[in-house]
Formats: structure tokens, sequence, C-alpha cells
């Protein structure tokens, strides 16, 4: 996982006061309510957990594998990472799956998700080299899966872009559409007889912003505005076009679902005055409706806010054409619909407010918008500076999913709370508790939700914050040679959840 907009984040003191806390109690800031009539999840409701490639395999240069954008980046630049560390060997699960399927045996998940490193089969990014050890590290973990009655959920791309594509602009080039197609071709083709859940691209804004807006991650690109929105729009492309290949070629007799991962906050406003709503909505379609509104929208088209903003400031900062082109016609067609669910990703909430004068670079992603962000001092903070526990955010956003995209099947593909590491992590119990709380008030309320992911499985590489930290149900014992999987207090609640298929 990632947030986007760290540095964007405008955190100023909310008057408490003025806050209506219809939905927040005080001193219960991690709690929620049981609303509606059923206690327990569905029968055919699904619990899982997840991880990602570059997090937890390490292995970084072996087999064959060629280098990821996050092996260059952390090499050049260990400064940038919190603890100077890297994922070379991280988690080491690249040699350590079965202490991996030990935990997930433990946890009875219904599913895994897991994510494919692009880099480790397809080295030169392209399909004239498939590794094939690499492969049947992907076809070992899969079988075993199935073996043991664990369902492959799989994302075909989580941050570690081939190094080889940078050489020509990443995913500010619209190549990049091409190559992730015959990517995710032989994907299908290789695993698809087995993996029937495909996430093509996990949180667009979570790469594309700081990757190519305020240089923040790899390829550590400056050009808020422009490559970001570039890098959105290449994705989108990309995600359809992978999604019709499958529809065409596969979907027959693979009969598989295939989706994208997009992480959004809820947001609030604690400003009665008229108008208040639409900032809301505007501060949706700046965040989940960017990518969602294309695909489960009935325009097939970015919001229109968001593009006929753009288009104004464009021409304000004095140029000729828009800085997000709305798609045409062509496009239009194959990304509207392209999805079969979508994959969401909940971490947290925010208060959000109209920005007079906009803040931010211009051009970029906080000027285009003019929304500023605050939080309530009594939600509680995890480790992460921008992790605070809103559960009520959770229930709220699938409930904005349901009345804008017409109910479509969601699947919460991420949702966790980081700390040091504690093997007594009643603070992730609490998270964990309330926010499935949250997803059981939803389904009660008619919101189509089916899979519920933990992030994560184990303690891992954290990108900029490195091993510091810790978002993991096990501990990794990262200074033990066999850097044992040791379960945490949350792992065997979350194993009763499961069990009982209800919260205790
Ligand atoms: C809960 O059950 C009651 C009684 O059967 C029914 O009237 C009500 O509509 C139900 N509420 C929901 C949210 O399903
Ligand atoms: C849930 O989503 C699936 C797939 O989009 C759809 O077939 C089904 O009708 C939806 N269910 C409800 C209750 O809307
Ligand atoms: C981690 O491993 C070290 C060395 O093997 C051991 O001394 C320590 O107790 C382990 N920590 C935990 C929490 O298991």
């Amino acid at each position: 996982m990632r947030e986007q907009h760290v540095l964007l984040l405008c955190l100023f003191v909310s008057y408490a006061s003025i806050i209506k806390s219809s939905y927040l109690h005080e001193g219960d800031e991690c709690k929620l309510e049981h609303k509606g009539n059923y206690s327990k999840f569905p029968e055919d409701f699904s619990f899982g957990v997840s991880t990602a490639a570059y997090q937890v395999e390490g292995a970084w240069n072996e087999d064959g594998k060629g280098p990821s954008i996050w092996d260059t980046y952390t090499h050049l630049h260990p400064e940038r990472i919190a603890d100077h560390s890297n994922g070379d060997e991280a988690a080491e699960s690249y040699h350590r799956f079965a202490q991996d399927l030990v935990a997930l045996k433990e946890l009875k998940v219904n599913f895994y998700r897991f994510s494919i490193s692009w880099p480790r089969v397809l080295p030169r990014a392209d399909t004239r080299v498939q590794n094939q050890k690499a492969i049947d590290y992907y076809n070992m973990m899969i079988d075993k899966l199935l073996e043991n009655n664990i369902e492959p959920m799989v994302t075909m791309f989580h941050y570690d872009m081939p190094e080889e594509l940078t050489k020509f602009g990443g995913f500010t080039n619209n190549i990049v559409i091409k190559y992730f197609r015959y990517y995710a071709d032989f994907l299908f083709k290789t695993f698809g007889d087995r993996v029937k859940k495909w996430i093509t691209f996990n949180e667009p804004f979570d790469y594309c912003v700081p990757g190519y807006g305020n240089a923040d991650f790899p390829p550590m690109i400056h050009a808020p505005g422009v490559a970001d929105y570039l890098c959105l729009d290449n994705t989108l492309k990309a995600h359809a076009s992978a999604y019709r290949l499958y529809k065409a070629k596969y979907s027959n007799y693979q009969k598989g679902k295939v989706g994208i991962t997009i992480s959004s906050r809820f947001y609030y406003t604690n400003n009665p005055d008229f108008g208040s709503e639409d900032i809301v909505d505007r501060a949706m379609q700046y965040s989940l409706g960017w990518l969602a509104h294309p695909i489960f929208g009935e325009s097939g088209n970015y919001p229109f806010t968001v593009i006929e903003d753009i288009t104004s400031n464009s021409m304000k900062e004095g140029l000729a054409w828009s800085r997000l082109r709305p798609l045409n016609l062509y496009w239009s067609k194959i990304v509207r619909g392209s999805g079969d669910f979508l994959g969401l990703n909940y971490y947290s909430s925010r208060f959000v407010h109209m920005a007079e004068p906009p803040g931010g670079e211009i051009p970029s992603w906080e000027h285009d918008s003019r929304l500023k962000y605050s939080v309530d001092k009594r939600w509680k903070r995890a480790k992460s500076d921008w992790l605070y526990c809103v559960p009520q955010g959770l229930e709220d956003i699938l409930k904005w999913i349901r009345d804008n995209y017409n109910n479509i099947e969601v699947y919460i593909t991420e949702n966790g709370w980081s700390d040091e590491g504690e093997l007594d992590d009643t603070d992730r119990i609490d998270y964990l508790k309330s926010h499935l709380q949250a997803v059981l008030n939803a389904i009660n309320d008619g919101c189509n939700v089916t899979h519920y992911t933990h992030w994560s499985l184990i303690d891992n590489f954290e990108w900029n914050r490195g091993y510091t930290e810790k978002f993991g149900l096990y501990y990794l014992n990262v200074t033990s040679k066999n850097k044992e999987r040791v379960a945490k207090n949350s792992a065997s609640y979350y194993r009763s959840v499961i069990e009982s298929r209800k919260l205790s």
C-alpha cells in the first residue's frame, strides 16, 4: 500500500466545537456501531490477505530477473528511504513461500492477493525473453494455494515497473499500453487456467502522482499537472486494453474476472453552508472518480468537473491545449464498462475544504482541484503519519460507490494499520474489527461488496518508509536467519472472524 498526496496534505487545526460529530463518538476513536439486520457475513463473502512482489519477494537479481524501477531507485537513493533499506531481500518470499503458506493456512483465508513482478517474468518488459524460473515460481505458488483451497487473486502491476521501460518515458509514453497488453496476454495465457481474479493495476494515483508529479517515487519525474496526468491516462487505457483482450480471447473458457484497484479516502465537510455536499462530491471526483468514473460511470470519460477545471486552467496558463485530454470516442468505448469489479484500497478519511486561493504548484493536481484537507484531532493515528482510523469512512465510501456506479461489485483489496511491529497489537485488532463492521453495515445497506483483503499478511518493505512501519498480521523476524513469520494477536482475531463469519 501507499497513501497518495502525503505532500499535498494540509493539516490544520479542526475546531472540534463546530464539527457535527454525528458519525464519531468522542473517546471511541476506532469503533463503529453495528447497523442492520444481519450480524453475520454472507456465506459467499470472501476473506483474504494481501502482499506485493517488491515488498516481500527479495531475490531482486536472482534466476534471471530484470531490474525494476524500485531496484534502481533504492540502490541509487538509499537516503530517500527512512531506514536506508531496500527490497533486495525483504521477507525472502521468493525462497520462503512455504512459510507464507503456513501463515495463510493458519489464518484460514479464502484467498491470497499477491502481485506478479513484471521484470521477474519478462526481464526486458516485452515477451521476447520469458523467464522460465520465474514462471515456475508463480506456478508453484498458484498450485500450492489451490491445493490448500486458497484462491489466488493476482495483481499484475504493483509499482515495480521494468527499468527497461523508463528508457522511453515509462507511463508517459503511450507505448506502455501496448507493452502492458502483451504482458497481460502472457499472464492470462500462462496462469489463467488457474487464476480467475485479476487486478490490472494497483493504486494508479499512488505511483503516478509521486512518480511523475512530485518526484517522491521512481522514476522521480517532477512535472506535476502534466506527466502525472499522462501516467493516469495511459494506465487507464492500458487497463481497458487488457480487459478487452481478456474478454475477446480468454473469458469464454477461462471464465475469470478482471478489475482495477483504486485507492481512495472518503471525505467529510464541517461546513454546514450551502454547497458543502458539492465539496464532498468534488473531492470524490478528484480521487476515486478520476479513474472510476470513466470505467464505471455513464459517460465513459473523466468526471465532468475534472475535465472542465483542467481545460479552463490550461487556457489560463496560456496553453493551446488541455493538460487533461478527454477520452475520444474510440477510447471512450473501450474504457466504459471495462471492469468486472472495482478493487478498493481504503485506509483513512479526511475533512475537505475549498482552498481560496488554490494552493500547490501551477500546474498541479493540488492547484487544479482547489481542495485542502484536515483531520479530526480525536481520530486515532497509526505509526504512519497519514493513517487515522475512520471506519465510518469505509461504510460511507461503499455507499457512495453503490449510489454512483450502479452498485458495481466491490472487492476491498487493501485495508490495514501500521505500528512498530509488536505481537500484542490491540490497535490493529480495533482497526480490523471496526472496518469489518463498516463492511457488514454496508452489506446490510445493500452494498455489493463481496471480498475483504487485509494488508498485509506479513511485515514488509513499506516503500519510502522502509521497514519502519509494520502492517503485518504476522511479524517478520528480520534479524533471524530463517526470517520466521510470527503470528501477532491480530492474526488469531482475524482467523476467528473468518471461522465464525461474525465479529466478536
Ligand atoms: C430489518 O428487518 C425488519 C423486520 O423484518 C424489516 O422491516 C426491515 O426492513 C429490515 N431492515 C433492513 C435494513 O433490511
Ligand atoms: C453485484 O455485482 C455483480 C457484478 O457487477 C452484478 O452482477 C450483481 O447484479 C450485483 N448485485 C447487486 C445486488 O446489485
Ligand atoms: C527473532 O530471532 C532472534 C534470533 O533468532 C530471536 O532471538 C528472537 O527471539 C526472535 N524474535 C521473535 C519475536 O520471535
